[in-house]
């Protein structure tokens, strides 16, 4: 999928396909009007005749346009004009790469930078078009013959003059984070025998290989061993593929500037350990490692926009499966951090891999620290599949984080990680039980965490509910990239 900014006015324009927006109450937005006048009062009559009402969503594919350019028209519905938000924005967009991708269109234009959304600028307009559609084409097709490909191969973004700095910049942030999306959407839809820790390893290193600003290092388990970082190599144990603790640097900024370290849980498949978890729908869990994909793919965006930044990209990588060796129930670990941990259930291994990561972050003297990880059922059940689970050790970093997330439309919810809750990981034989009982369990693996995070501003975002869809249209969303990527930019100014 390749994208243009299309500069030539209305009236000279090459296109498949001009979308252009209507709201309710027969309104036309002003590039709708300026192709209403061309084509002699075309769409006016067919808004006069009811044949489209224009609500959020709502299109009418016009295959016949009378003029020399342009092959057909779309027009696209925005609703009320007053009350069109960010959400109402994309599902409008996202109605259209259906039509787009049902129609067969190979190319199409959007003059929708006109369209005037609350709280938003013409950068996220232009970026939102780019995102949206790239994801509306995304097809997993690594294992799996695709019969109907989508046709769609271009959109262009159709800017006047006056908008043209600005529509480029949108389109350059808007390529970027939706090719981070569709990274880690790529690697978290590989199954967990093809995506394994290693060619978590490999992916990271091929990344490197493709930026100067990036480089890759990945610690072994002898490595892991030399650290002391017991609670990942308990994890590790039961598998007979070898645990990687992946990272990546990128020095966008002075090389005394603190670096944000980013960690991604990368699980490449949780069956649970001894503590097996059921059968139905543990494929899944192949979706284990979506923090780890997300910390890639946000390291592609960051490369692609040279981002004035140091970030440090944390990986550890392991599958989570039953063996004779295997770590059991009653087990004890020594973490990085000197602490022990009980083990009272197996399958509550993300936070084993994720503290000796914490552990290790210290050492690049970070800004702040953000971990994202599917690490608890429990979250999906306290917020559903809508917003991931925030937490952190410092309001002004998940401030930071909650203002991000409205921009990108990558909602969070912020969770309590107080004192009282730690009451629950006491146990009688180590300094740490790996779970808190059934009561708050997202809340109560967020409190194991930050007992490894006490030395630097820290926020986890529980990705469990938000990282990829289940049922009939299963597949990675590639969250918390398009919210990691907001924070960023942000950060970046
Ligand atoms: N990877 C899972 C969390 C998970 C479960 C994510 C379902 C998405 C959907 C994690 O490793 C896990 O198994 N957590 C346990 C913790 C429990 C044993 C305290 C869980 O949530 O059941
Ligand atoms: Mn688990
Ligand atoms: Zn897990």
């Amino acid at each position: 999928m390749d994208y243009s900014i299309e500069s030539a006015p209305l009236d000279k324009l090459q296109s498949d396909c001009l979308v252009v927006g209507v709201y309710e109450n027969q309104s036309l937005d002003k590039n709708a009007k300026q192709l209403d006048a061309l084509t002699h009062g075309l769409l006016s009559r067919l808004l006069g005749r009811g044949d489209i009402k224009a609500k959020v969503g709502e299109t009418l594919f016009i295959n016949h346009t009378g003029l020399a350019g342009v092959e057909r028209i779309v027009l696209l519905g925005f609703g009320d004009k007053n009350q069109l938000n960010r959400k109402s924005y994309r599902k409008a967009i996202q109605s259209l790469v259906k039509l787009l991708r049902e129609a067969k269109l190979k190319s199409a234009t959007a003059a929708l930078l006109d369209i005037e959304v609350q709280a938003a600028d013409l950068i996220w307009c232009g970026r939102q078009i780019v995102e949206v559609i790239h994801e509306g084409v995304y097809q997993y097709s690594a294992t799996k013959k695709i019969d109907d490909k989508v046709a769609l191969t271009h959109l262009a973004i159709a800017a006047n003059a006056e908008q043209l700095p600005l529509a480029t910049q949108a389109l350059q942030q808007g390529q970027a984070i939706a090719q981070g999306v569709e990274l880690a959407k790529h690697l978290a839809d590989l199954p967990g025998n093809i995506c394994t820790p290693t060619y978590l390893a490999q992916q990271a290193q091929t990344l490197a290989a493709h930026h100067p600003d990036l480089q890759c290092d990945v610690l072994e388990e002898a490595d892991m061993q030399a650290l002391g970082m017991g609670a990942l190599l308990g994890v590790s144990r039961g598998s007979r593929q070898p645990a990687k603790l992946i990272s990546l640097h990128y020095q966008g900024a002075d090389a005394g500037v603190k670096p944000i370290v980013l960690i991604g849980k990368g699980l490449t498949f949780d069956a649970g350990g001894i503590s097996l978890k059921p059968g139905l729908g543990m494929d899944e869990m192949k979706y284990d490692m979506c923090g780890g994909a997300s910390v890639l793919g946000v390291m592609r965006m960051v490369t692609e926009l040279n981002l004035k930044l140091n970030i440090v990209g944390l990986i550890p990588a392991s599958e989570n499966l039953p063996d004779g060796d295997a770590n059991k129930p009653g087990d004890i670990l020594t973490s990085m951090a000197g602490k022990t941990i009980e083990i009272l259930n197996t399958d509550a291994e993300g936070r084993l891999i994720l503290c000796d990561t914490l552990t290790y972050a210290e050492r690049f003297n970070p800004d702040v620290v953000i971990d994202m990880a599917t690490l608890t059922g429990a979250c999906i059940v306290a917020l559903g599949r809508v917003p991931s689970g925030l937490f952190g050790n410092d309001d002004a970093l998940c401030e930071d984080l909650q203002r991000a997330a409205e921009v990108a439309c990558d909602a969070v919810w912020r969770m309590p990680i107080w004192d009282e809750y730690q009451e629950q990981l006491k146990s009688n034989f180590a300094d740490l039980a790996n779970i808190g009982g059934p009561d708050g369990g997202s809340i109560t693996a967020a409190c194991f965490l930050a007992n490894f995070a006490k030395d630097f501003r820290w926020a986890h975002i529980d990705i469990a509910g938000t990282a990829w869809r289940t049922g009939a249209n299963k597949g990675a969303t590639g969250r918390p990239v398009p919210l990691l990527s907001q924070y960023l930019i942000n950060r970046a100014g």
